[in-house]
């Protein structure tokens, strides 16, 4: 018994990989990861010696290499976490979330249901693709709006967003049309160890360690909520072992917070852990030119995975924030490798003129 992961060396990947794991009964993981920009087997040094752990340095779009892994490891299920996954970058290129995020999938999705067909019945019923995918899909809610429940319509605003809507019509469609069973989860902001700089709480973090300007698009106000990423891996782990096949589960952490609020509290965390002897992080603020098509708020109504499958967060917002700067400022090498001659080429593209 084996899980294929796709995008296992981002974020969240390396997360659950690290994760599932860490438990000494749990099945093998083919990681199946392109490196891009975002990926870093850095992430999963720790599993260096551990056989349980192959990692394959391979895109989702290529077909031949899908059908092989999927014909000698012959997984239970797959993990889809592969994608173009950073909001401004889509803005500058949207090429890059199309190819993968919409092309991606479907090749993905072609391979696994020409894999999963010939399986013998009792394999192909026990047999699960997971969509890992984001709350953005809804689009904007107004401030009194009641949060996004898996009945929300559709309502993508940025290229991203968009072409993670396409891949969560087209993982509905491979069940509805093909049978195949998938399993879709809509998740709102994760935080938290590995997590690449260019997002907002390890960007605001890196930035104040460097004495560099904390910048905060528009007036700030914009909601998120914000989930610890352990808790999202726990939540994917709930929906593989217990979701119905064809169902959809919206996972968040009853925690909406303006992103103000949230630079204002990773500055009072740093004033504590790492003071600075030139005054509070919080002089660093700047307040920049807003994101083009920013959308105003979005908050999860995580019911249905508690009600169904009894699934809850573990960490409240002030546990898992400390937890993720403590991370940060005791794995200053691993943002400073990070933070390489690309990484520097997007921050001037997407600061320079932003004022
Ligand atoms: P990430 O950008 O940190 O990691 C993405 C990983 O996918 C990288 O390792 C990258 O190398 C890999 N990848 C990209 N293109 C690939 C390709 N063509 N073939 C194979 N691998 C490829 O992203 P993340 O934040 O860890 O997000 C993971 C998933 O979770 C994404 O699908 C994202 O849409 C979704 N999601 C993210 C969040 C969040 O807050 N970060 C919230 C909800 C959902
Ligand atoms: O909601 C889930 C989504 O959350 C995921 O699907 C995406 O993959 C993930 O990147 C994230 O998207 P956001 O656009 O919400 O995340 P980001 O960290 O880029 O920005 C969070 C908020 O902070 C957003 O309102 C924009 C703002 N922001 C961001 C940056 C990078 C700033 O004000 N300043 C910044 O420099």
């Amino acid at each position: 018994m084996t899980l294929l992961v796709t995008g296992g060396a981002g974020f969240i990947g390396s997360n659950f990989v690290l994760d599932w794991l860490a438990d000494p009964a749990a099945e093998p993981i083919v990681n199946l990861d392109a490196l891009t920009y975002a990926g870093n087997r850095q992430n999963l040094a720790a599993l260096a010696d551990d056989g349980r752990h192959l990692f394959v340095h391979g895109d989702i779009g290529t077909r031949e290499l899908l059908d092989r892994l999927l014909q000698e490891h012959r997984p239970r299920a797959v993990l889809h976490l592969a994608a173009e996954s950073h909001v401004d970058r889509s803005i500058h290129g949207p090429g890059a979330f199309i190819k993968t995020n919409v092309e991606g999938t479907f090749t993905l999705l072609e391979a696994v249901r020409a894999y999963w067909s010939a399986l013998p019945h009792d394999a192909r019923a026990a047999f699960r693709f997971l969509h890992v995918s984001t709350d953005e899909v809804y689009g904007s809610l107004a401030p009194d709006a009641p949060a996004f429940t898996e009945q929300h319509p559709y309502a993508p605003n940025s290229p991203y967003s968009a072409s993670k809507a396409a891949s969560d019509h087209l993982v509905r469609a491979w069940h509805h049309t093909y049978g195949l069973p998938v399993l879709t989860t809509n998740c709102s902001n994760n935080y938290g160890p590995l997590q690449f700089p260019e997002k907002l709480i390890p960007l605001m973090i890196a930035n104040a360690l460097a004495g560099k300007p904390l910048p905060i698009y528009g007036d700030g106000q914009q909601v998120r909520d914000w989930l610890y990423v352990g808790d999202h891996c726990s939540a994917i782990r709930t929906v593989l072992a217990r979701g119905t096949p064809g169902e959809v589960y919206n996972i968040g952490g009853w925690n909406e917070q303006p992103n103000r609020a949230i630079v204002h509290t990773i500055c009072g965390l740093l004033d504590e852990l790492r003071p600075d002897p030139g005054g509070t992080y919080a002089r660093l603020i700047t307040h920049v030119k807003d994101r083009p098509g920013h959308d105003r708020r979005y908050a999860i109504d995580a019911r249905k995975i508690e009600r169904e499958l009894g699934w809850r967060p573990g960490e409240t917002f002030d546990s898992g924030i400390r937890k993720t700067v403590h991370w940060y400022l005791a794995h200053a090498a691993w943002v400073a490798a990070v933070q390489s001659g690309s990484y520097r080429d997007w921050v001037a593209t997407n600061y320079a003129g932003r004022g």
